[in-house]
């Protein structure tokens, strides 16, 4: 490489392109607290939305821009005065705006989506630029199919870009269609070819639709790529983007090999994932690099025999190196509210004084039927604390029990009570084909909502038979995927909190503008 001693920009997209994709919404609330976590992780950049696109996008873009200090704060537009404008609005006290203008440059896109000539698609790409750049002093520009566009033509859209006042340069492989080799080919020849190509930084962002995100994001920085797209535990649209933590353990283990760093700090990676999946409610697949369960778990004789005699024998990086703690148990019911106040820091949360009373009760509450209490179920508290800040119906009972044998009187039966935002005490009980879909039953018909539940499902949080259980339950609500979840050392209790986190998105999603607001705040 000519750089040796690179440094590679990460930039953030998990909650623009990793938030657009099915199970993946956050409400304004989570999208701030995640952007936080980012900014302590040490990201470069985060983009925290594309705004023209709704207005509760616009809204967390703004309570993120206002808040969140340490890293950029980027928003998405199209080539289009009014996108690019509410890009700006929103971006009102960043500390470190950026603008991120993108057109289609391929020619199939050109044809079949914009219906614009290449000239077209050129004085377009200018216009959003130089618009962009009037605004603020950091804008990039994104040719959306980069790689399958013409190779001359991206070099001469990314000269008239940086002509007209772009600092970054984005080349997306937006349908996860490349190949290492082609893609480090391809940077070298833009770095070779775009006029003043020194007056900007290269930027890779890579789909994970042949599963090779990873490796084209890093084969485009041995091309010159210095900032690099990528998203927590790999969301995003379809198969996903480059997963930031694979990304950044590959260059970090390999140092030597890429001669590049990143200002990550890496202990922040483990719980930035976990962070994610809570609030998601999307799982990390066991075996998922750096951040799965099993990524540091030896099963076989040999193995953990090499480990004992020496730990690089299996392990090419510490567990402890990227935020796997050594010792999960940290609370029980003794500890008390500096300790935990003390612990949350160490997760990451720093939790106001009303935050941290609400999440100190739910912690006595679970110590008493947990002997110990371990980080996830911590953060799993924080988190549920969260959701009981936020106006909407609250579980105050619940009875259910259940049977076999088709008789009346083993029929499954659920009765519920509920308390409504407004103070009102409603119960309701119904029968089902089991004690989930009677719980559900009895939930619809105390809060008068349906939901078109598409699945189902619960996991531990720890291991251990008082393990709390998670609950993920998600439905279709006005065509969209909506993930809700909730926690519980009753299982049945953390299924009618996961139901309830959806009914109360959704009423909040129609409330008037101004109780929105109230949620974000
Ligand atoms: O994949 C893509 O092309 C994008 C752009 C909007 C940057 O996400
Ligand atoms: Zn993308």
């Amino acid at each position: 490489m000519n750089d040796p001693a690179a440094r590679v920009r990460i930039f953030d997209t998990s909650l623009r392109d990793g938030e657009q994709s099915p199970g993946c919404s956050m409400t304004a609330a989570q999208k701030l607290r995640f952007a936080h976590a980012l900014a302590e992780l040490g990201v470069d950049a985060l983009e925290a939305g594309f705004p023209a696109s709704s207005d509760a996008d616009r809204d967390a873009v703004r309570a993120i821009a206002r808040e969140v200090r340490g890293s950029t704060v980027a928003t998405l537009a199209r080539c289009h005065e009014g996108d690019i404008d509410a890009c700006a609005a929103a971006l009102e006290g960043a500390a470190h705006p950026r603008i991120h203008v993108f057109i289609s440059t391929s020619p199939l896109h050109r044809e079949h989506k914009l219906g614009l000539s290449r000239e077209q698609v050129v004085e377009r790409a200018v216009m959003g630029v130089s618009r962009a750049r009037r605004l603020v002093d950091d804008v990039e520009f994104s040719a959306e199919d980069a790689l399958r566009t013409e190779p001359e033509f991206l070099a001469e859209i990314c000269s008239a870009a940086i002509a007209a006042g772009a600092t970054t340069l984005n080349i997306p492989d937006t349908v996860g269609y490349t190949t290492p080799s082609e893609i480090r080919a391809l940077f070298e020849y833009l770095r070779a070819n775009v006029r003043d190509a020194d007056r900007a930084v290269f930027s890779a962002h890579c789909h994970n639709d042949l599963g090779l995100a990873v490796a084209n994001s890093l084969a485009a920085i041995e091309g010159g790529a210095r900032q690099v797209e990528c998203t927590i535990n790999g969301i995003g649209e379809r198969a996903g983007n480059c997963a930031l933590e694979e990304l950044v353990m590959a260059l970090r283990v390999r140092s030597h090999y890429y001669g590049a760093h990143t200002r990550i700090d890496s202990r922040r990676l483990v719980p930035t994932s976990r962070l994610l999946s809570r609030i998601t409610g999307m799982a990390v697949q066991r075996n998922k690099a750096v951040v799965g369960q099993n990524a540091f778990a030896h099963e076989s004789g040999i193995h953990q025999h090499g480990m004992l005699k020496h730990r690089g024998t299996y392990e090419i990086m510490r567990p402890e190196d990227v935020g796997w703690s050594q010792s999960q148990m940290v609370m029980g019911r003794h500890s008390g509210r500096a300790a935990l106040a003390d612990r949350l820091q160490a997760l990451g949360f720093q939790l106001e004084e009303a935050a941290l009373n609400r999440t100190f009760a739910a912690f006595k509450t679970l110590a008493e039927k947990k002997r110990e209490v371990f980080d996830a179920d911590l953060e799993a508290l924080v988190l549920g604390s969260d959701a009981v800040a936020h106006r909407g119906w609250r579980l105050s009972r619940l009875h259910v029990s259940t049977g076999a044998g088709g008789e009346a009187d083993t029929m499954p039966t659920a009765s519920v009570q509920l308390h409504g935002a407004d103070g009102e005490t409603v119960s309701e009980a119904a029968v089902g084909d089991g004690p989930v879909h009677a719980l559900f039953a009895a939930l619809a018909r105390a809060t008068g909502i349906e939901l078109d539940v598409d699945s189902y499902q619960v996991s531990s949080v720890t291991t251990g038979d008082d393990a709390q259980g998670q609950a993920q339950v998600i439905a279709r609500v006005d065509g969209v995927e909506v993930t809700g979840s909730g926690t519980s050392t009753d299982i049945l209790e953390a299924s009618a909190h996961a139901w309830l986190d959806i009914a109360n998105r959704q009423s909040r999603a129609r409330a008037p503008a101004v109780h929105r607001h109230a949620a974000i705040a």
